[in-house]
């Protein structure tokens, strides 16, 4: 290898790299495309110095540019989403017009040689691109563009949902996010979980909190009728008895036919304008029914003219369903993007986050703890093997902790303690003197204070608050023997509180009927579920874990919408 023109891409080395070569000297090509990922040149443990000598086409997007030497060569630092790190790219005047690569958002593909950077300027780029030629670009006018290069605030930023997925924060976040989905799937898949997809639009109401988003086509058919009412009126009382009449005439029409003996012919022609005036009659009476607004009964709106036939809605919760391939494939999980009409405007809260939803067959509460446990701690590790690079991102740019915070939920066991130890604790802490917002009392539900209060300053790690009071869990969680709390448990964690909530669910028959009469809760729509206890029911348990608060909390971000790539909330539902 040698000389300075690079082959033809086509021609460029397509051998597979790993981590571990770091004294190969070929680059990774992308499959499905010409260009080589940057990751593959920056992410080797010699940050690519062994590749000096390479030619390569790279494409990303110009974090900043500079032209250098008056004009006769610019620097770009290029960066193409693979990983945290920009590629340091050098244009010679000679090559392109610098002026129209250097703007910041800029998209360039080029061909050029991998240098080892010029020594002793203190420089960390372990190596550069000398760019032969510029195949592509993609040009951006820095007037208008609204990502410059100065920092926006993430705040800011979510009002370009479309353009944010280039600044660093959010794609480190991105590849964090892509990194907890795969470590779930694998995780579930080694422990011999099945992926089971639970349907978005339900008939049936998980958590029975009345959070729902209805799902309907009644308003659009309704507005499409109203306007073509307008456009075509419906026909008056006089139009149907006109219609009426003519009917009347006809058969009397026929009549006279019959009675007078006249021809086959005449007859069924006179049969046929009567069968016209009829079918006539019938339309116009039922154009004269058509009423603008929603379709009623007993002052009721009339589902049964809706989509479905009846009222439906988006998913809070596919444990219900995902419960109903436990109670036959033992151990299931599903992971979706669950949704609630929940009117709050917490950094903790979305109105579209996403679920994942272990179920365990044969298991109590305490192999459900223990399976939470085990999950957190995987996707920690997970983590830290595989995305080390974003993590130490986000440790500079916003959460000091984060890497070690990782580290010592991956290793340390997490407290357990029950609902009723908990209240305890937090009493204990009001009798000397800390303030909450939310008084403190056996019975409540616990803020959001309380549960950081107990993760963060008491025990300084993830813990398990379990067996909580029966009035604030929902239907489906087993009762307790004390009759008083129910077999549910919370995952609870530093930054971000609630991580996971859980159960075991209640199989006895008797039992769940008459948590459902207690609650009042009508028993008809649950039917369905009552036979999984009905049928060769089976102790079981499950949970569900927020997933973007797992991205929260191992990232340190302070705000949920920053960690999805678009959030929904109150008032907001961009793009
Ligand atoms: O505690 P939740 O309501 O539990 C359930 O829905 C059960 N059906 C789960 C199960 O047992 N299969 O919600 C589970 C988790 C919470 O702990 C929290 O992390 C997250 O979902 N969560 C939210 N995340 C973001 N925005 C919201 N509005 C959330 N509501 C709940
Ligand atoms: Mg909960």
């Amino acid at each position: 290898m040698g000389g300075d023109i690079p082959p033809p891409v086509d021609e460029l080395a397509a051998v597979s790299l790993t981590n571990d070569e770091a004294s190969s000297t070929t680059v990774q090509k992308a499959r499905f495309s010409d260009r080589v990922r940057i990751q593959s040149i920056l992410g080797r443990p010699d940050g690519g110095a062994g590749l000096a000598g390479q030619k390569v086409r790279i494409s990303g997007w110009v974090k900043t540019g500079r032209e250098q030497g008056k004009g006769a060569f610019a620097f770009l630092e290029v960066n193409d989403g693979s990983c945290p790190a920009n590629l340091q790219v050098m244009v010679d005047a000679s090559v392109s017009d610098l002026s129209k690569l250097i703007a910041t958002g800029t998209c360039v593909t080029v061909d050029g040689c991998l240098k080892l950077p010029p020594e002793g300027k203190g420089t960390k780029q372990k190596i550069e691109l000398s760019v032969v030629e510029v195949v592509d670009v993609g040009t951006v006018d820095p007037g208008t563009y609204p990502i410059p290069k100065t920092k926006l605030t993430l705040e800011r930023l979510r009002e370009f949902l479309h353009l944010r997925a280039r600044t660093n924060s959010i794609s480190a976040i991105a590849r964090i996010r892509h990194a907890l989905a795969i470590a779930t799937h694998t995780f579930f898949d080694e422990e011999g979980f099945l992926y089971v997809q639970t349907p978005i639009i339900t008939t049936s109401d998980c958590e029975g909190a009345g959070e729902m988003f209805q799902v309907t086509t009644l308003i659009s058919t309704t507005e499409k009728l109203e306007r073509e009412l307008i456009e075509n009126p419906p026909p008056t009382e006089a139009d149907v008895e006109a219609a009426r009449v003519v009917v009347k005439e006809r058969g009397e029409a026929v009549a006279e036919l019959k009675a007078a003996k006249a021809s086959k012919e005449a007859i069924l022609a006179s049969v046929a304008e009567l069968n016209d005036a009829k079918a006539n009659f019938a339309a116009t009476e039922a154009r004269s029914r058509l009423k603008p607004g929603l379709p009623k009964v007993d002052g009721k709106i009339d589902y049964s003219q809706d989509f479905f036939g009846l009222q439906a809605f988006l998913t809070v919760s596919g444990q219900l369903q995902v419960e109903t391939y436990a109670c036959g494939l033992s151990d299931v999980y599903t992971f979706g993007p669950t949704f609630r009409a929940e009117n709050s405007h917490t950094s903790r809260h979305l109105a579209e986050f996403w679920m994942v939803e272990p179920e365990l067959a044969f298991a109590d509460l305490e192999d459900d703890m223990n399976c939470a446990e085990a999950y957190v701690k995987y996707m920690c590790k997970w983590l830290l093997e595989k995305r080390y690079d974003d993590m130490e991102l986000m440790a500079k740019n916003f959460d000091k902790g984060c890497i070690d915070r990782l580290k010592l939920v991956a290793s340390t066991p997490f407290g357990r303690l029950t609902y009723t130890e908990a209240i305890k604790i937090l009493e204990e802490a009001v009798a000397k003197g800390k303030n909450f917002d939310n008084a403190v009392e056996w019975g409540i539900d616990l803020a959001s204070e309380h549960e950081r209060y107990l993760t963060e300053v008491v025990f300084q790690k993830p813990l398990i608050v379990y067996n909580y009071p029966k009035g604030i869990k929902a239907f489906y969680m087993r009762l307790n023997d004390d009759g008083k709390t129910v077999a549910a448990m919370d995952v609870l964690v530093p930054k971000v509180g609630e991580l996971i909530g859980g159960s075991q669910r209640e199989e006895r028959i008797d039992v769940i009927m008459e948590r459902l009469e207690e609650i009042g809760l009508p028993v008809e729509p649950y039917e369905w579920y009552l036979d999984l206890r009905r049928y060769g029911t089976a102790k079981h348990s499950g949970f569900g874990l927020g997933f973007e608060r797992m991205v929260l909390f191992a990232t340190g971000m302070d705000n949920i919408r920053d960690v999805i790539p678009f959030p929904r909330y109150p008032g907001r539902a961009d793009l």
